[in-house]
């Protein structure tokens, strides 16, 4: 699907957007695949790494709305994955987080229709289902943002959709990595916020191709959840320093004890697939007439049960300490 195709990934100097290029030069054969974001030095280190020549870079900010106009001239599919995403960072300067999260979703939407694109993924995050925190809040806003901007595309206009997924094994400023710098620095009992914390839990690679397969199957105004497992953090600090010795250091502001991704209030507007849910949207206005529960893959979705929460603490999925052993080698 994206052969002799123009892609723009904003963010793509981060940890999802390396990760997507590698993915699209190995199985395609894009004819520009364009990285927007504002640091030269992230996009100087990228450069020598990915140097195919359907590769361009340009410096810009998603909250530069001109800009994103001339990045997305002739470019059919778009990726947003920019975002502020520390939760504390958010917290101490939550307009900056509006800036970039909000605004700047808004700019992408707006470029994408001025610029005629053919479809727009935006990722979200489970902190956006029933959030407690300004990132996750902010990333609600602009899911609702992608939903809505379908309504406002037209018949012929780009198509928008959000996928929503948990914690990125290994990524900048996650836990593992956290873990493994205390254990090299000679650490024997690692820091736990709650015993009983859990998280929903999914690697790069797995991430990358749920993004990729959902543009097959997207018709505009889906939430995208994939079927993934959790972890239980003290499993989690077993599997990484062979005991389950910790320090509790207690809950961090805004964080909870458990995520979700589908939240019981959108069970009635939910489906389930083989491998994924999908959140439809609330108000259609664009097409009347759109089955969801048939995707464009023609897979098929059944409504879920009333009550159905995707709950990363009573989730039927959970990795054993063995298999998160493996996963880290897999990471390192
Ligand atoms: N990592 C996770 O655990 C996780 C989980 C669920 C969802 N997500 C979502 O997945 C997406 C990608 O995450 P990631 O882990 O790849 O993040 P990341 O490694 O922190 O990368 C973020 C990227 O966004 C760019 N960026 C930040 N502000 C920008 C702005 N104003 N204008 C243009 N570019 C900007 C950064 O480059 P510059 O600084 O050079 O601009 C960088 O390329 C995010 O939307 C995040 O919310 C991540």
């Amino acid at each position: 699907m994206f052969n002799n195709k123009s892609i723009l990934i904003t963010g793509g100097t981060g940890s999802f957007g390396k990760r997507f290029v590698s993915f699209l030069l190995k199985h395609f054969q894009p004819q520009k695949l364009i990285i927007y974001s504002r640091d030269e030095l992230k996009q100087f280190e990228m450069q020598q790494v990915f140097d195919a020549p359907c590769m361009r870079y340009f410096i810009g900010d998603v909250r530069d709305k001109d800009r994103m106009i001339s990045a997305m001239r002739d470019v059919d599919f778009v990726v947003h994955a920019a975002a502020l995403k520390q939760v504390p960072a958010a917290e101490y300067n939550p307009n900056e987080c509006i800036k970039t999260n909000i605004n700047g979703a808004q700019n992408v939407i707006d470029a994408a229709i001025a610029t005629n694109v053919s479809r727009v993924i935006a990722l979200s995050t489970d902190k956006a289902a029933n959030p407690v925190n300004l990132y996750g809040a902010t990333k609600l806003a602009s899911d609702k943002l992608f939903v809505a901007a379908n309504n406002i595309s037209g018949a012929k206009g780009p198509r928008f959709s959000v996928v929503r997924y948990g914690n990125v094994v290994g990524s900048r400023g996650s836990v593992v990595p956290f873990y493994r710098s205390l254990l090299e620095q000679g650490k024997t009992s690692l820091p736990v916020t709650h015993a009983e914390m859990t998280r929903f839990w999914i690697t790069l690679d797995e991430g990358v191709e749920f993004v990729v397969r959902n543009f097959q199957r997207m018709q505009g105004g889906e939430i995208f959840v994939p079927k993934i497992p959790s972890v239980s953090i003290l499993d989690l600090v077993e599997s990484m320093s062979g005991t389950r010795d910790h320090d509790l250091v207690g809950i961090r502001p805004g964080e909870k004890l458990h995520e979700v991704m589908v939240p019981e209030e959108m069970a009635h507007h939910s489906l389930e697939f083989d491998d994924h849910y999908v959140i439809t949207p609330a108000i259609l206005f664009f097409e009347k007439n759109i089955n969801y529960k048939r995707n464009k893959l023609g897979e098929i979705g059944k409504p879920v049960e009333e009550k159905f929460e995707y709950h990363s603490g009573t989730n039927p999925h959970f990795l054993s300490v063995e298999e998160l052993r493996k996963l880290d080698k897999v990471t390192e």
